[in-house]
């Protein structure tokens, strides 16, 4: 090729790239943070871990951008009780006295769940009867500490299976292999007893995917019959650049606001890779993320905004989880936050903070 000629292509190429380029993120100026651009939409939650609460910048950037918090793992039954006799306060404690100091409300995670958990209230084979004394114990004394900043509790977690082929619709946990669904029930009606006036949620993952959807309308559905007080359901909202669809995201809010009046989206990460949900099966390692693939994070956050702005009477709180990609318990390489691993926001803040549509159509499932 005549090289006067290639360079003019690589010229405009060049010109070409600069025009249609977004500016970074980090170089952008944003006139709203994300909690005023949502104001009249729902709050913004994120999840915290000790350093995100002890580290004058990270306090700085949890004070502007979100209302809401939830401690990733400092409230959870195995950290604060970890044996009969034993609580431990201080973590949690911690979180909550952070709260209270800088007027942010408080969702409390979790009260019963099969990972870290309690143990002893199982592992000596106890009645059904001892298990449930075992368990309003730990939800009323937890439940009473915290009554006065915790506006919502998350009060069973992830207590339906994933195998659509199952006959039985819940995990087979060592909770519900001695109790049954009444631990599910029971659950509820301790939180309630506790703290009168805390919204009450079951929450899980993979709450798109339409079984499971199925499964947890007809578990709340049997519960209101039964009398159980259940306010809320958690969608947990560990998704990836190739899902949930826009579709299949609102099919799951269409369903849940038929049965409950409070929606929160409890737990939203977005994976550049190909993998959900909130079960430990994932890899830590992903690739260095490219320009595209960096847009294609901020389309997936686009979209799911977009719907969920949609839906914004059904949804009062939408919770990150984790401040940066540093915190991720994905790890730094799935960049699934609004914030990269130096705490600056990313494209995909960008996209939410700014409410803009997608530029691309959302990508194929890679072939496994
Ligand atoms: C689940 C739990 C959360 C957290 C995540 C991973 O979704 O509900 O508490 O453990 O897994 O951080």
């Amino acid at each position: 090729m005549n090289p006067l000629f290639s360079r003019k292509i690589q010229t405009c190429v060049c010109v070409l790239l600069l025009v249609i380029m977004p500016i970074t993120a980090q170089e952008a100026h944003f006139t709203q943070s994300m909690k005023q651009a949502y104001d009249k939409y729902f709050m913004i939650g994120v999840a915290v871990n000790q350093r995100n609460i002890s580290q004058p910048e990270q306090i700085a950037l949890l004070c502007k951008e979100f209302n809401s918090i939830t401690a990733e793992n400092d409230m959870k039954p195995g950290p604060t009780h970890p044996t009969e006799e034993q609580y431990r306060w201080e973590r949690a404690d911690a979180i909550a006295n952070f709260c209270r100091e800088n007027g942010i409300k408080l969702r409390g995670h979790c009260l019963m769940w099969h990972n870290q958990t309690c143990q002893w209230m199982y592992e000596d084979q106890p009645s059904k009867e001892l298990l449930l004394a075992r368990m309003r114990e730990h939800i009323h004394t937890v439940v009473s500490r915290y009554k006065d900043v915790v506006y919502a509790w998350d009060v069973v977690n992830e207590a339906i299976t994933d195998d659509e082929k199952a006959s039985d619709p819940y995990r087979q946990s060592e909770f519900y292999k001695i109790a049954g669904e009444d631990f599910i029930f029971k659950a509820f009606e301790y939180a309630r007893e506790a703290d009168p006036d805390a919204l009450l949620f079951y929450n899980d993952y993979n709450e798109c995917n339409p079984v499971k959807c199925q499964r947890i309308v007809d578990m709340v559905k049997r519960m209101k019959k039964a009398g159980v007080p259940i306010d809320g359901i958690g969608m947990q909202g560990h998704y990836n650049i190739y899902g949930p669809s826009e579709e299949s995201l609102e099919q799951a809010i269409k369903a849940y606001r038929k049965v409950v009046k409070h929606i929160h989206v409890t737990e939203l990460d977005i994976r550049v890779t190909n993998e959900m949900g909130g079960a430990l099966r994932f890899k830590r390692e992903g690739m260095q993320i490219s320009d595209s693939t960096e847009q294609f994070l901020a389309d997936q956050y686009a979209r799911v905004f977009r719907v969920l702005r949609k839906y914004h009477k059904n949804i009062d709180c939408v919770t990150f989880w984790n401040l940066s990609d540093n915190d991720s318990w994905l790890g730094v390489r799935n960049y699934a936050t609004p914030f990269d691993a130096d705490y600056q926001p990313k494209r995909a803040y960008e996209y939410i903070v700014e409410k803009k549509a997608p530029l691309w159509p959302q990508p194929e499932r890679p072939m496994k």
